[in-house]
């Protein structure tokens, strides 16, 4: 889907294998990593991010849902990892779709702020933090077309999906949202 200068795609993959300028990792509020996403990046960036996100912490405490905080991407194929943190689903009235596109929106802030041409997303709280799919993706490719059409500085913005199956949610969302 091309909004303006922007592209905006799901693919399949991992993200810890995308060259982009800036990777998004799905954190939680504690900034010193997790499973899935969080584990994933920090096993292949290695402990330089671990200890950025350490410095961050004792200089701002821990980051809150819906903010995002940015470190070096040591390993990585990128200049930076954006470290957000989604919502926990807890039924969706807890407003938990507003901090999701936060989540989103922070973190594009934060690339375009940093120069950055190209973002690669996990799809953020759709796993440990149980958002439902559906609705995550509509909110996350909806979140970044407004982006988009509010600024055109970035060439991509990627959702990277990890099964088939995500992807496939994520490329219905798209087309609703393209039509
Ligand atoms: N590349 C791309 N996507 C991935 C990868 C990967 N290497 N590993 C997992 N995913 C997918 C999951 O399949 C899911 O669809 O990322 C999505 C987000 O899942 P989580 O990583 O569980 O993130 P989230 O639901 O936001 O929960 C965050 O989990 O790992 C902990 O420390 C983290 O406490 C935080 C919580």
């Amino acid at each position: 889907m091309k909004i303006g200068a922007t592209e905006i795609l799901p693919k399949r993959g991992d993200i810890t294998r995308e060259s982009v300028d800036v990777i998004v990792n799905a954190a939680n509020s504690d900034l010193l990593g997790g499973g899935g996403v969080d584990g994933a990046i920090h096993r292949a960036g290695g402990p330089e991010i671990l200890a950025e996100c350490r410095e961050i912490r004792t200089r701002q405490g821990g980051c809150p849902a819906g903010e995002a905080v940015i470190t070096g991407a040591g390993r990585l194929a990128a200049k930076y990892v954006v470290h957000t943190v989604g919502p926990v689903w807890r039924g969706g009235n807890e407003g938990e779709p507003k901090l999701l596109r936060s989540a989103y929106r922070n973190s594009l802030a934060l690339a375009a702020e940093h120069g950055a041409k190209t973002v690669a997303f996990p799809s953020i709280s759709t796993g440990v933090y149980g958002y439902p799919i559906e609705k995550a993706a509509g909110i996350a490719l909806s979140a970044a077309r407004e982006w988009a059409e509010e600024h055109d500085g970035l060439e991509e913005i990627r959702f990277i999906l990890f099964s088939d199956d995500d992807l496939e949610t994520y490329k219905k969302a798209a087309a609703r949202l393209g039509a």
